[in-house]
């Protein structure tokens, strides 16, 4: 399988490394032998038929001092530098199976990475986004875009990263009806809101404390504002509910005007308040007042299994027979999403896309 890797950040150069690592076992497990024929960044490319090495990329990259160099200084046999060059050029002159995109989420303009993957859409190949963005907002045409190429679309990366989120709905909804899902879907605002009510900080406070440990972005408007969660609830609703969704079609408010005193009273009346993003599957996605999909804070019950600490993740889904089940686990960081993109890589290729 010749992949094209869009992005060598946090997440790209984890999957890198993980592919090395776990070659032999990919190759026992599956009979995949996966080998990344093109790397793209900000900088420009590097691109050799017969594969990258982990080594070869990071060398590149610290090349350029203090870690602002590009993979297109890649000095590897075989292995062919290009900088400055357009991605999209870039993806459709390679002779590739899937494209992996791992650029940085913008909902304002997801176009440059809606762009790469309607490329190699375009060209035949087989696309994996952990980039919400494109998806938050075009999430029906990429899906379209996928079945008129007939190649496969995949993204369980966004949204609970290594934690399986979209595979658990999906298992779910096979045998009984989702009804509601609830999630806490981010973690920067889960360590503020609960640093809020376990230290009794305020929200500057808790900020303040998200970015010092690396948790927060030095601008977090778009998990504070709830932004971050709607375009999970947006990818949730399509994968799992087919709702046909797109980002404003959800009713989104944040914690920036969280008080403390509304915590300190919702823990005295035995609950938490968490930022929730929420799907009802009895409305449709665009009904008006009682909009089906919404983001916002709310409570759940103190110690209960949505009461997750620090940064965890967690999702309900209430189900028509089955009752409730909770989904807990960590939502982000590089190798656990590179963990997911991989789960993607294995399914693409057991559903016969793999190419060699
Ligand atoms: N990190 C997580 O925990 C996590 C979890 C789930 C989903 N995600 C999603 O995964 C994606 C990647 O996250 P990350 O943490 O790896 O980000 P990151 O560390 O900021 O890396 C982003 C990479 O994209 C490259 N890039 C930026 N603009 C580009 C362009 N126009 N063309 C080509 N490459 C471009 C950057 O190039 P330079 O190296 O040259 O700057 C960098 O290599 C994001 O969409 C994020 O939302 C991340």
């Amino acid at each position: 399988m010749r992949i094209v890797l869009v992005g060598f950040g946090a997440v790209g150069k984890a999957l890198v490394g993980m592919l090395e690592a776990k070659a032999e076992e990919l190759y026992r497990a599956h009979g995949l032998s996966p080998r990344v024929v093109c790397v793209i960044d900000s900088g420009g490319a590097a691109v050799a038929g017969r594969g990258l090495s982990a080594a070869a990329l990071l060398a590149a990259k610290t090349r350029g001092g203090g870690g602002g160099g590009s993979v297109a200084g890649i000095e590897a046999e075989g292995a062919v530098g290009l900088r400055g060059v357009e991605a999209e050029r870039v993806i459709k002159d390679t002779a590739a199976d899937v494209l992996v995109e791992t650029t940085p989420t913008s909902v304002r303009d997801a176009s440059r990475a809606m762009g790469h993957l309607r490329a190699a859409m375009g060209a035949g190949m087989h696309a994996v986004s952990v980039n919400k963005g494109p998806l938050a907002v075009a999430m029906p045409a990429l899906v379209q875009l996928a079945a008129h190429n007939r190649v496969m679309l995949r993204y369980s990366g966004t949204v609970g990263a290594g934690t399986p989120v979209l595979a658990t709905a999906r298992t779910l909804a096979a045998g009984d009806r989702i009804v509601r899902v609830r999630g806490i879907l981010n973690g920067t605002t889960n360590f503020i809101l609960h640093r809020m009510q376990t230290a009794g900080e305020s929200y500057q406070d808790a900020l303040a404390e998200a970015v010092r440990l690396g948790y927060a972005e030095t601008d977090p408007s778009a998990d504070v504002d709830g932004i971050d969660t709607a375009t999970k609830v947006v990818i949730l609703a399509n994968a799992v509910m087919k709702m046909g969704a797109t980002i404003g079609d959800v009713r989104v408010s944040g914690i920036r005007d969280i008080e403390r005193s509304r915590v300190r009273e919702a823990a005295e009346r035995g609950m938490s308040v968490k930022l929730i993003g929420e799907i009802d599957a009895t409305v449709g996605a665009r009904g008006g007042a009682g909009r089906a999909l919404s983001v916002g804070p709310a409570e759940v019950e103190r110690g209960g299994p949505m009461d997750v600490p620090r940064n965890v993740n967690a999702v309900e889904f209430t189900l028509e027979k089955s009752g409730t089940v909770t989904l807990v686990g960590r939502g982000a960081g590089g190798d656990e999403t590179a963990t997911a993109i991989v789960r993607d890589l294995v399914e693409i290729w057991h559903e016969g896309g793999g190419g060699r």
